[in-house]
């Protein structure tokens, strides 16, 4: 078996083989390492498994490395780490290693090579090198790895419910490996998820978090989401997306079926941006689509006001699955919230303003927006999903058009609160923001122009319409703002 290695990596492995003979160790390079090697991709993340005391070995590499890295060791699991020449490598003892049934944390005891990969997640994850001087040595493969990586399957190499009671997180690692690397579960690996999914709820939302992630970012996350689906995983972490599912039909109407729109949605937009944040945005536009739901005997299936509920509902999910509650969240959020608004702007009729406001409200993330309402298209008429395209590239155009003559985007009104409360002589109040609001509003309208002497007119116009009295030397004010 051979893989191929860069200088660095070589002389890093030869090392370490060099280093565990003197110590009397055996050393082995194991993992994701071996499993991407094999595979042709390049990976920078290391693991080394060293039947005997891997903090020592690591100890020892250091200090044999001219830089001298510094070496990371995490007592309680028995690990440490170092970096050199642009690789993280990870030296562990070879352990036993199991949990008790209630609890995330390891009881851990040292164990042979053997020991190590039986508790090791899946097959294509238990190969391994024994290192030597002169770099790889014999290769290891328990369980049939090497099959299992040429025939693209993800089996686990003891019975599946031992491996996934070991590490719950195991199933959701199962479902994101067979997306990554686009594999196939094994049936019975399949069904021991299915049979202990409940178990997931044990796991820190953090580590879901880490592995749902890298489902959002492959080429193709439906993929993963229908796994979790069929899983029963999904309704553990994310349940409004399992409600998306299922059809309704009265009166011989039905609508579609919104889990796989959503999914279609998301693998659309991947296509087109990996922009994970965005790729949030596309997997919850819909998400309130269940709770409004509605039969009108007028129109059929409605679902009325959800993209305000929708956005509404994407902080707790953030909360929850302990995503980042700053920009990313107001983002997604914006987006949900928006994601109807620029089929308004596909009508004939649209008026300027229109196009003007929507610019104001979603601002620099106009594009992302209108990435999203492309990928929004899932009809399966491909005349219809044309006419909708071609329709999306003249509201581009228009976009462009009043964007150059009227720069609302990131636009700010160019009258300040300081200044009406300076026009004035008040002190921060409602009467501050009715006059700014007018001021935006007529922009924004086109009633007058963005340029500051209209807007300053407006205020005293609108001060004098709610009884405010403009300071003597109002005009003043023109010299030193404007
Ligand atoms: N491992 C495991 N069970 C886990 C996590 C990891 O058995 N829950 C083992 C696997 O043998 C894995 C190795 O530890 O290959 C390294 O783990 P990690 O770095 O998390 O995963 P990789 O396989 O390297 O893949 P990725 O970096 O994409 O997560």
């Amino acid at each position: 078996m051979n893989i191929k290695l860069s200088k660095k990596e070589k002389e890093l492995l030869q090392l370490v083989g060099r280093v565990s003979s003197e110590l009397g160790v055996s050393a082995y390079v194991v993992g994701g390492y071996v499993r991407d090697k094999l595979l042709g991709k390049t990976c920078k993340d290391i693991d080394i498994l060293c039947v005997g005391d891997g903090i020592q070995l690591a100890n020892e590499v250091s200090a044999r490395i001219e830089e001298r890295p510094k070496v990371t060791v995490f007592k309680r699991f028995g690990t440490a780490m170092l970096q050199t020449n642009g690789l993280e490598v990870e030296f562990v003892g070879a352990r036993k290693e199991s949990y008790s049934k209630d609890s995330r944390k390891p009881i851990v005891k040292p164990g042979t090579l053997q020991d190590d990969l039986n508790r090791r997640d899946f097959t294509v994850n238990a190969l391994a090198f024994k290192l030597r001087a002169d770099g790889l040595g014999e290769f290891v493969d328990k369980f049939g790895g090497m099959k299992d990586l040429e025939d693209g399957i993800i089996r686990t190499p003891v019975e599946p419910a031992a491996t996934f009671s070991d590490d719950p997180l195991r199933m959701l690692r199962a479902v994101r490996f067979a997306n990554q690397l686009n594999f196939e579960i094994s049936e019975k690996t399949l069904a021991g998820i299915v049979k202990s999914a409940s178990r997931i709820r044990i796991i820190s939302m953090e580590r879901v978090k880490e592995e749902m992630q890298k489902i959002m970012a492959c080429g193709k996350p439906s993929i993963g989401f229908k796994l979790l689906d069929s899983t029963g995983l999904l309704p553990y972490f994310l349940p409004e997306i399992s409600k998306l599912k299922g059809v309704d039909k009265r009166k011989g109407i039905s609508h579609k079926d919104n889990f796989y729109h959503t999914l279609e949605v998301l693998d659309r937009l991947s296509d087109k941006s990996s922009d994970i944040w965005l790729r949030w945005a596309a997997l919850l536009h819909d998400v309130a689509k269940p709770k409004t739901k509605r039969f009108e005997e007028a129109h059929g299936w409605t679902f009325h006001g959800h993209e305000m509920v929708g956005a509404k509902m994407v902080p707790p999910i953030f909360k929850r699955l302990k995503l980042p509650m700053g920009q990313p969240m107001r983002f997604v959020k914006k987006m949900v919230m928006l994601h109807l608004r620029p089929i308004a702007l596909t009508k004939e009729e649209a008026t300027d303003s229109a196009v003007r406001r929507l610019l104001f409200d979603a601002g620099e993330d106009i594009d992302s927006l209108l990435l999203l309402c492309e990928a929004d298209i899932t009809s399966k008429n491909p005349e219809k999903v044309k006419r909708f395209l071609t329709n999306y590239q003249k509201v581009r155009e228009r976009i462009v058009e009043v964007e150059e003559r009227d720069k609302i985007r990131n636009w700010q009104p160019p009258i300040s609160g300081e200044l009406i409360m300076k026009a004035f002589d008040i002190k921060p109040s409602r009467n501050v923001g009715i006059i700014k609001d007018a001021i935006r509003e007529a922009i924004l309208e086109g009633d007058i122009p963005n340029e500051f002497d209209a807007a300053f007119e407006l205020m005293l116009q609108k001060g004098s319409e709610i009884g405010l009295e403009p300071i003597k030397k109002v005009e003043a004010l023109k010299e030193q703002d404007q």
